[in-house]
């Protein structure tokens, strides 16, 4: 009897071979692209912890997104900066509020990008924390239904898909019930479902002008430390209603992600957050490690842990780097 030696190199001899035999490939499709919104006309103004990323006023940020088309990507969530801030923040549901009149816009000019909205508190409170805050503690059930007029003013404004980022228990159930009431009931949600209290977003609350002035986020984001409790929060956000759930960031909790989709059929969104970007971007930039392919590695990996959607700073030059390689 021969036992014929298995020889694995056989398949990855040539590149034809290897893409033949390829298990996971990453398409404009999987790519949503984040994008800062401003006060102001011309603006475009860079974050220095996020080289390349900027946050546009509105007449720029149409140009941005007719690029963003252009590259092939079909898909954006947008992140507000407010012209005031307030204990209960306002700015963030009022009708003429920064992201609603962006998202009317953008509307307006590209009827079929779809736009996705950050539900949140943090860049509209003047304390920075994303939850209304009672005697010094966030008070959750208050927090849940602002955070529902907020999802509700998106709607009305256009929103396709509305993603709660508070870590507020409940906030998914609150949030379906207020869009089905309204008439809303096409209007998707993104449930930020499992989100850690990172240190991947320091360039985030940067660019968002987000950051809590006192305390931190803690006692309502997740720790780090906990798998189980993420599966928790999953099933928690599926059974309020959610569409469509987010693990994030994503490379320090790819095994959150693949534990998530043994158990879960919706679709597996990730966030490539903000440190994540700037640290490759820095190596990139001294030279100390190849940044295209440290970005695609990046990009391929996240969706083979199993998640179908990654929201990316790298977006554009990514798919301009796919465009390039197809
Ligand atoms: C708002 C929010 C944050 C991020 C997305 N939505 C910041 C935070 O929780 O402090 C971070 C995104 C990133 O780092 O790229 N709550």
């Amino acid at each position: 009897m021969y036992y014929p030696k298995l020889r694995l190199r056989r398949l990855r001899r040539t590149e034809k071979l290897r893409g033949l035999i390829r298990e996971t490939r990453v398409s404009v499709n999987d790519i949503i692209y984040p994008l800062f919104v401003i006060e102001g006309d011309n603006l475009k103004m860079p974050i220095s912890a996020m080289p390349d990323q900027f946050r546009f006023s509105i007449d720029l940020l149409l140009e941005e997104i007719g690029q963003v088309e252009k590259a092939g990507i079909h898909a954006i969530i947008l992140f507000g900066l407010p012209k005031e801030k307030d204990a209960i923040g306002s700015q963030a549901y009022a009708i003429d509020g920064i992201i609603q009149r962006a998202l009317r816009s953008i509307k307006k000019t590209f009827p079929d990008i779809v736009v996705i909205t950050d539900v949140c508190l943090c860049e509209y409170t003047d304390h920075g924390h994303c939850g209304f805050i009672r005697d010094n503690q966030i008070d959750n059930d208050e927090s849940t239904k602002l955070l529902a007029e907020i999802a509700l003013s998106h709607a009305q404004a256009g929103a396709d898909i509305v993603a709660p980022s508070a870590m507020m228990d409940g906030q998914v159930a609150e949030i379906r019930k207020k869009l089905d009431e309204n008439g809303f009931q096409e209007t998707g949600i993104m449930a930020y479902s499992a989100k850690f209290s990172s240190a991947f977003y320091g360039p985030f609350r940067e660019a968002a002008d987000s950051c809590p002035k006192f305390g931190d986020r803690k006692s309502y984001q997740m720790d780090m430390a906990n798998g189980r409790e993420a599966l928790r929060e999953v099933e928690l956000d599926i059974a309020e209603g959610a569409d469509m759930v987010m693990i994030k960031p994503a490379l320090p909790f790819l095994d959150v992600i693949y534990r998530v989709r043994q158990i879960c059929h919706c679709p597996i969104v990730a966030y490539n957050v903000s440190g994540e970007y700037a640290i490759i971007k820095a190596g990139g930039s001294a030279n100390w490690i190849d940044y295209k392919e440290a970005m695609l590695e990046c990009m391929i990996c996240i969706k083979r842990a199993g998640a179908d959607l990654i929201i990316t700073y790298f977006a554009k030059e990514l798919a301009k780097y796919l465009n390039e390689v197809e």
